[in-house]
This record gives structure tokens, C-alpha cells and sequence, in this order.
């Protein structure tokens, strides 16, 4: 039987984006460094919490056998590297009360552990989420065009600027609006804003497409596969939000230098999926541990080539758009 959790798996692992935003950045480096290696402090602050690292491994699966393995790997990965992990949905699970394919804190007591669910699920479901997950934080998922294009998606939109305002109201942990590889515009940042929601995750274009993941599902519209902005343009686009909202940035990032590429423009901290995924799918365990303790040092490298002790000097360091990117211009309103 066709199972659609593991769909996004099969298809999130088999498309490869025709275009990934970082590739048009470039940092300007420095010739003079003034800090040594064990200077650096990669440490963060978003959802009310301090981390450790800036990265982490953001929401994908749940409700299925094939999810469940999934999770297992990544969960002892964050768990041994300190990472934090975010599951995906849980709306799979609170549909199936005997369902185990999401990690708990009880098997992994040292994880950092948030979950995610989508906008259109009304706040009971959010706060029976709250309470059995017990996360830092919980994502709001935005992803209309994957609703739209999944045949058997959503098609009710009224209610999610309703069901958003009863989220920032009356979930007790933080939450954290998240699109899910469209790219966040800034005008639903501000409502964002408005409604007294302090983080969002602009999750952009350039990696995971939920547009090409629906369309091989239906097998129509392979047009729109690209619908939305790439993460390093969102991140652009965002520019005058950053000091009132803490962003975070996801959407294509494949490796520290993209990572870092996202804290120069203001990002708090990263989230990877399909890196992940692919991760977890290729090698072992302790091979994805080894690659995530790595990518820590070569963290901890980037920022020292370029004069940054932290990633506060980090929004300082000046930057060189090329191709897609270098006409910077939004037009219309
Ligand atoms: C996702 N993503 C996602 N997002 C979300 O908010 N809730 C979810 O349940 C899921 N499910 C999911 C499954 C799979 C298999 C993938 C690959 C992704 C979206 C994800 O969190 C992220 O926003 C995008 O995938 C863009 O990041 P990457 O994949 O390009 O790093």
C-alpha cells in the first residue's frame, strides 16, 4: 500500500534542485585574523533557549515503519553530537494513540527534542501535542502550495491566521512559524510579528521541493516544482525583520559554509533535512556522528578565516551576490 509519509522520503531523496541560492554568495574573507581557533563561539539563543551549536536537524517524518527507523538514527545522532532535533508533524501520531515512531525524551533522556504541526490542525491538537511530546519549542508548519497541489490536501484556508492566533495565545512553550521550503515573505513575518510570535523559520527553495515531491505523487504540474524563493533570497527579503524577530533559515544547506553563509544574514541558527536525510540513509550512525562532530570544527574554521569570534560578529561580514541573485529588487507591493 502507498503510504505518503514515506512518499516524501522516497521523493525528497530522489530530487536533486536544479538551483541552490548559496552557490550566488560569496564571503569576503580576512587576511588578518585577530582571533585564535579556540576563541571561537559557535553558541546561539532562539526559542527562549541557549545551544550550543548554531545547526540542527529540522522536521521530516513520522507515522510510519520507515519513519521510525529514520527518526531512531537521527535522534542518537542529536543525542551524541548535542545537537537538537526537530520531528516531523505530529498530527500522524495523534491520529494513532499506539503510534512509536516518534523519538521520546524516555529512550533518549539526553536530546534536545521539538516536534511540528501544521497551521490548519486547530490548537487542541497542538496543545495535546505539547503534552505528550514535551518539547523545547513547537513549529507551526506553513506550506500551502504542498496543500494545494496534494490531491488529497487541504483546501479549507480560512482558518490558519485564526488557528495561528490561538497558537501564539495559548501553547506553553515557545513556538516557532515555519514554512517548509517555499521561503517565507515578510508580510507574513509581520503578521507573524503582530500576533506576538517571536521566531520564524524561513525554510526557502534550493533544496527539499514539496512542490516536486506532490507533482510525482499526482503526476501533474512538474511546472510549478519551483514555486517559491530560495532561502538566501528569503533571507535577503527578511533583512529589515531581523533585529524585531529571531529567523531562523533552512531550505538547501548542505555544509558549514552554507550554514555560515545564513548567520551573516542574520539567521540565529540552521536547519538541515535533506542533508540529513541522506545521511542517516548512506552511512551508519557513528559515520554520521563523525561527520557532525566535523562539520562543528569546520564551523569553528570558517568563522576564524573570517575575523568573526561569534555569530553576532558574524552579521558584520560583507558579502558578494553573483548570478539570480545580484538584481535585488522587489517589485509591486
Ligand atoms: C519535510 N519538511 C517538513 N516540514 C515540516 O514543517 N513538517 C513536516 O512534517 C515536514 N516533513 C518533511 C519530510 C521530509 C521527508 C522532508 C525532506 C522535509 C520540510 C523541512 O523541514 C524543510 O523545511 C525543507 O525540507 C527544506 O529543507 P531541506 O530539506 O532543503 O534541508
Amino acid at each position: 500500500m502507498r503510504n505518503r509519509k514515506d512518499e516524501h522520503i522516497q521523493y525528497a531523496l530522489a530530487y536533486q534542485s536544479p538551483y541552490n541560492s548559496f552557490d550566488d554568495m560569496e564571503l569576503i574573507h580576512s587576511s588578518l585574523p585577530e582571533y585564535d581557533l579556540a576563541d571561537i563561539d559557535l553558541s546561539t539563543h532562539f526559542a527562549g533557549q541557549d545551544f550550543e551549536f548554531p545547526f540542527f536537524i529540522n522536521a521530516m517524518t513520522g507515522g510510519s515503519e520507515k519513519a521510525a527507523a529514520v527518526n531512531r538514527k537521527l535522534a542518537q545522532v542529536a543525542e551524541v553530537t548535542g545537537i537538537l532535533m526537530v520531528t516531523g508533524s505530529y498530527s500522524a501520531a495523534l491520529q494513532n494513540p499506539k503510534d512509536q515512531s516518534y523519538p521520546t525524551k524516555e529512550e533518549f533522556p539526553g536530546l534536545l527534542l521539538a516536534t511540528n504541526i501544521g497551521v490548519d490542525k486547530p490548537v487542541e491538537l497542538g496543545l495535546q501535542t505539547v503534552e505528550r511530546m514535551n518539547p523545547l519549542f513547537l513549529q507551526v508548519h506553513v506550506n500551502v502550495m504542498q496543500e494545494l497541489l496534494m490531491p488529497e490536501g487541504e483546501r479549507l484556508f480560512r482558518s490558519w491566521k485564526q488557528n495561528l492566533e490561538a497558537y501564539a495565545q495559548q501553547i506553553p512553550v515557545p513556538i516557532i512559524l515555519k514554512e517548509v521550503g517555499f521561503g517565507m515573505d515578510v508580510k507574513t513575518m509581520k503578521k507573524a510579528l503582530n500576533m506576538g510570535i517571536r521566531t520564524v523559520d524561513i525554510s526557502g527553495r534550493g533544496g527539499t521541493s514539496f512542490a516536486y515531491i506532490e507533482n510525482q505523487r499526482s503526476g501533474k504540474r512538474s511546472y510549478l516544482d519551483d514555486w517559491g524563493q530560495t532561502t538566501v533570497q528569503a533571507l535577503l527579503n527578511a533583512q529589515p525583520l531581523v533585529d524585531d524577530l529571531e529567523i531562523l533559515a533552512s531550505g538547501g544547506v548542505r555544509h558549514p559554509l552554507d550554514m555560515v553563509k545564513c548567520m551573516v544574514l542574520g539567521a540565529r541558527a540552521v536547519g538541515l533535512s535533506r542533508t540529513m536525510l541522506d545521511l542517516v540513509e548512506r552511512y551508519t550512525v557513528d559515520q554520521v556522528i563523525e561527520i557532525v562532530n566535523e562539520w562543528k570544527e569546520e564551523l569553528r574554521i570558517i568563522l576564524c578565516a573570517l575575523n568573526c569570534r561569534n555569530l553576532e560578529e558574524l552579521k558584520s561580514v560583507p558579502y558578494l551576490l553573483h548570478g539570480k541573485l545580484s538584481s535585488n529588487q522587489i517589485y509591486g507591493k
